[in-house]
């Protein structure tokens, strides 16, 4: 690996000599801006813009990605790769066990709040843990873990859960049976109903206002620093969040939030925004697992034996469900570049970077690429499951819902919420994919999947395949 020397002077004026590592060249940095950087920026960082997506999914952009630092980490080695954009300083992290050193290391020396996630975040959750520090961000934590049970692969309210999820996949299918379709802004509305439900009470069921003000808050915070506080627009969204927290609604999240202690500062209903936000992510990963199954018969069998299995009321692991969600947001991650921001300046093998940088961890290519061996391409919910489960959550270069002190404390409650959705979908209905003629199981899984287009057609089980 090649080194650049530069010396720095030390307190005392004594020359000491630094090891940087060496900065991408010019054209190869303009590579990464255009093919890595750009596409997840167009797509929305925040919310996703449905015409870059489906601009995405036509021109294969994200693969581009995948193959340009792929290419990069053949003639650079193993990185982190250092490049500026806009005078700023940022580090790709190419190598899993690079990647599970920073999540581990966090938040020091490498801070999750970074500047450009505080900017965009401070739109709508000000007070969010992402974007808290110090004594703070550990008060915030752990409130967050207490009321999400993050531990807990069934949530302690998860029998309310598995009957509200159960309540609005039965509306959302007898629509289905009606018109004998299923498109996505259907399964988008059903399933924010589930979410305002879940997170704020059966009393923010039909909410939709709350929702598309946070929508609008999520459209200035795709612009991070680069866009004006929306301050009114905010205090109004707040302001209706507390009211859920102040009238507490039975086996909602809110009802834990306010029932639960925490020390001053926490802010504990302004953790909620972040929520509201995340379940956005779910609720894609969950409409991509459809079509993944949809066009998979084999898995959906599968998937379907386990939904049938047991009593579909009782709140259950769903473990080869909770595989095929996993794979969902393996093959799209919703988060492409996990950041940290680095306190100090850090040594690696082949030189140090300077405090300041941003490491970034670009998902995309430790998922599809050799680090993901040997399913890469392929969708293989099974890898998740059993003793290979225990692997494939072992690889540190599977980070579908990130890792460490600032990994998603969310997991378990959005593997609950989706794998119970998914079971109630399949238990008496087959689907075909009616979009996206290029998902097929022998091809290999493209590198997106514009959800926004998701289209399919719905039939009673016994009646037509999975593959129609
Ligand atoms: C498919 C759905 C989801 C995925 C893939 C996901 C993934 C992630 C990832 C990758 C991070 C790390 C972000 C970073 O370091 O910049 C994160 C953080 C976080 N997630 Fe999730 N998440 C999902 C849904 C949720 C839900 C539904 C909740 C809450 C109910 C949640 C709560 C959080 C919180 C509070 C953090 C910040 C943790 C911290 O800073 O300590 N997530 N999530």
């Amino acid at each position: 690996m090649r080194l650049t020397e530069a010396t720095a002077q030390t307190p005392t004026g004594t020359a000491e000599k630094t090891e940087l590592l060496p900065p991408l060249r010019a054209r190869d940095a303009a590579g990464v801006a255009a093919d890595v950087l750009l596409p997840v920026l167009a797509q929305g960082v925040i919310v996703r813009r449905p015409s870059a997506m489906s601009l995405a999914e036509r021109t294969g952009w994200d693969r581009r990605g995948v193959e340009r630092v792929r290419a990069l980490r053949d003639r650079y080695g193993p990185g982190p790769l250092p490049l500026t954009v806009r005078g700023r300083s940022y580090a790709l992290v190419l190598d899993p066990d690079d990647a599970e050193r920073v999540l581990a290391d966090t938040p020091e020396p490498f801070h999750p709040a970074a500047r450009e996630k505080r900017g965009a975040l401070a739109q709508f959750q000000p007070h969010g843990v992402l974007v808290s520090s110090g004594p703070q961000r550990e008060q915030r934590r752990r409130f967050v873990e207490e009321v999400l049970e993050t531990a807990q692969p069934l949530h302690g309210m998860a029998d309310r859960f598995t009957s509200v999820v159960r309540q609005e996949a039965a509306e959302l299918l007898a629509g289905a049976d009606r018109s004998g379709q299923l498109v996505w802004d259907e399964f988008d509305a059903a399933w924010w109903r589930i979410v305002r439900r879940l997170v704020l009470g059966d009393a923010a069921r039909d909410d939709t206002t709350l929702t598309a003000q946070l929508g609008t808050l999520r459209q200035a915070a795709n612009w991070s620093l680069l866009s004006p506080r929306r301050r009114r627009l905010r205090s109004a969204f707040l302001a209706r969040v507390r009211s859920y927290v102040a009238r507490p609604q039975p086996g909602s999240l809110a009802e834990r939030v306010a029932a639960v202690d925490a020390p001053a500062g926490t802010d504990r209903a302004g953790q909620i925004p972040h929520w509201l936000f995340a379940y956005d992510a779910a609720g894609m990963a969950a409409g991509r697992a459809l079509a993944l199954l949809a066009t998979h018969p084999d898995e959906a069998d599968r998937a379907r034996a386990e939904a049938l299995e047991g009593q579909p009321d009782t709140p259950r692991t769903l473990p080869y469900l909770r595989g095929c969600a996993l794979e969902s947001v393996r093959l799209w991650p919703t988060t492409p570049l996990i950041l940290r921001e680095s306190t100090e300046e850090t040594s690696w093998e082949g030189g140090k970077l300077p405090a300041g940088c941003v490491l970034a961890v670009y998902t995309p290519y430790l998922h599809r690429a050799e680090p993901a061996a040997p399913y890469q391409d392929i969708f293989a919910p099974q890898q998740w499951t059993g003793e290979t489960g225990r692997a494939a959550r072992g690889n540190p270069a599977l980070l579908p819902f990130s890792s460490g002190p600032a990994g998603c404390p969310g997991e378990n409650l959005v593997l609950l919420t989706v794998s119970t959705l998914l079971a109630a979908l399949l238990e008496r209905h087959r689907y075909s994919l009616a979009s996206h003629p290029q998902l097929r199981p022998a091809a290999p899984v493209p590198a997106a999947l514009d959800h926004f287009a998701l289209r399919f057609r719905v039939h009673p089980a016994g009646r037509g395949t999975d593959t129609d």
